[in-house]
């Protein structure tokens, strides 16, 4: 765009020179013209005067003719001053001189008979007044593309450069309805997304250290103990050990996981292997892992039987419907209830679990698919938990094109809601 206005401000400077040489020139040749025809007419007075009055009448000319021994022969109302001793003496010599618009001569210049000083107005002819309009129009323009295109297109390179170089605060700030405010929009949201995206890394990486510290240290303390201690303490330490490393294992697979499936305009970068399976088949596994692992809890499996065959990843989608039993579970008082149950609505499967525990407090309920984000009161419960659960699972359940969505009062137990779409 910038070579456009400098191509169109060559152009316009061009137009000027060329009206400039042609006014210049117009009147050069009109002087050469008026000079020739005086100079024929020498002699004859008469004629001197009717020249006079054509090159008045036809091209504004402003005349004063005077005889070479000083005498005035003829002038125009408003003629030219009278020679002064310099201009004369240079005429005289056979010289033109030119002052301006005004010009003296003497005629013939070899052997002067005749002093002639002679001004025209400057010649303004309809195509110079043309170049002169699209010199003008030409520069318009070019100020209004600059204006228009120009700016905002450089204020998007400068945008996209800082970005480039690392700085995501960068924005175009540009606020406009045409196609050009729609690119700069864009590309705001795109810095946006780019500065969320590296908070949230960086919010990752904090947390998942300071998970990883805990298991760590306390694998640390049980070696020390184990090379200090009898064989007795060893075996102990092995165990509290080998559950650590349990769990290590665990969060590292979940962050894993919630990474690889996170969705960039709805598309996870975790490739899911989608199999046809009956979901009752699933939903039976879940439920003898809960059984083993919640003894101490009740769990009512309802309708399952007659579920439909659905198309999804097995392995993803039953860790994902582990995980909002075992939070059913974890955050319910022993001897309590957890059903889960599945209906057909339309062209929807849902899915929902229900508990009869302490329930999400309201204010929470917008943060608990926030990874690492864990409730208040269920800090106090000691369940143990990191706080990626439900964040695998919503992402889970969104790269099958489904939806997890959580209900609670705050006080009698949770109501989970997750879609698949039927067969
Ligand atoms: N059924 C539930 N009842 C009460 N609170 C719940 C329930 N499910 C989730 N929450 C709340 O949501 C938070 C986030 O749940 P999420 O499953 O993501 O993490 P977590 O259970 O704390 O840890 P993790 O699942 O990683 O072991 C929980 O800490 C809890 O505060
Ligand atoms: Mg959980």
């Amino acid at each position: 765009m910038a070579s456009l206005v400098q191509l169109a401000l060559v152009f316009g400077g061009f137009l000027a020179v060329r009206s400039w040489l042609a006014v210049s020139s117009a009147n050069t040749a009109r002087v050469a013209a008026a000079l020739s025809m005086l100079e024929q007419a020498l002699g004859d007075d008469a004629r001197l005067l009717e020249v006079q009055r054509w090159l008045e009448r036809e091209w504004g000319g402003r005349v004063r003719l005077t005889r070479v021994d000083g005498t005035p022969l003829s002038q125009s109302p408003d003629a030219p001053p009278e020679f002064d001793a310099e201009t004369l003496a240079r005429v005289l010599a056979g010289e033109r001189v030119e002052d301006g618009d005004l010009v003296s001569a003497a005629l013939p210049a070899q052997a002067p008979r005749l002093l002639v000083r002679l001004e025209f107005a400057p010649v303004l002819l309809p195509r110079q007044v043309l170049g002169g309009f699209s010199v003008l129009g030409l520069a318009a323009l070019a100020w209004v593309l600059t204006r228009t295109v120009a700016q905002p297109v450089r204020r998007m390179v400068v945008m996209a450069e800082r970005l480039a170089s690392g700085d995501l605060s960068a924005r175009t700030g540009l606020t406009r309805r045409d196609e050009l405010g729609a690119l700069a929009t864009a590309l705001d949201a795109l810095g946006g997304r780019l500065q969320q995206a590296r908070l949230s890394e960086q919010e990752l990486l904090a947390n998942v250290s300071h998970e990883l510290r805990t298991p760590l240290a306390r694998i640390r303390v049980a070696l020390e103990l184990a090379e200090a201690g009898d064989a007795e303490a060893a075996r102990d330490s092995l165990r509290s050990i080998s559950t650590d490393l349990g769990e290590l294992q665990q969060l590292l697979d979940d962050v894993f996981t919630v990474a690889r499936l996170s969705t960039a305009g709805g598309s996870a970068s975790l490739t899911l292997r989608p199999v046809h399976v009956p979901l009752s088949a699933l939903l039976t596994r879940v439920a003898q892992r809960f059984v083993e692992l919640w003894p101490t809890h009740h769990l009512e499996l309802r309708d399952a039987a007659g579920a439909p065959m659905v198309c999804v990843d097995p392995v993803l989608l039953r860790r994902a419907v582990d995980n909002l039993v075992d939070n059913a579970a974890k955050y319910s008082d022993d001897g309590t209830t957890v059903r889960l149950s599945v209906r057909r609505r339309d062209a929807l499967l849902e899915l929902v679990v229900e508990d009869q525990g302490c329930g999400v407090p309201p204010a929470e309920l917008g943060r608990v698919f926030t990874p690492f984000f864990r409730g208040e009161h269920v800090r106090a419960r000691g369940t143990g938990g990191v706080g990626l659960g439900l964040t695998l699972a919503r992402r889970i359940v969104e790269a099958h094109g489904g939806t997890l969505r959580l209900e609670s009062d705050g006080v009698r137990g949770t109501t989970v809601r997750l879609t698949l779409q039927a067969l």
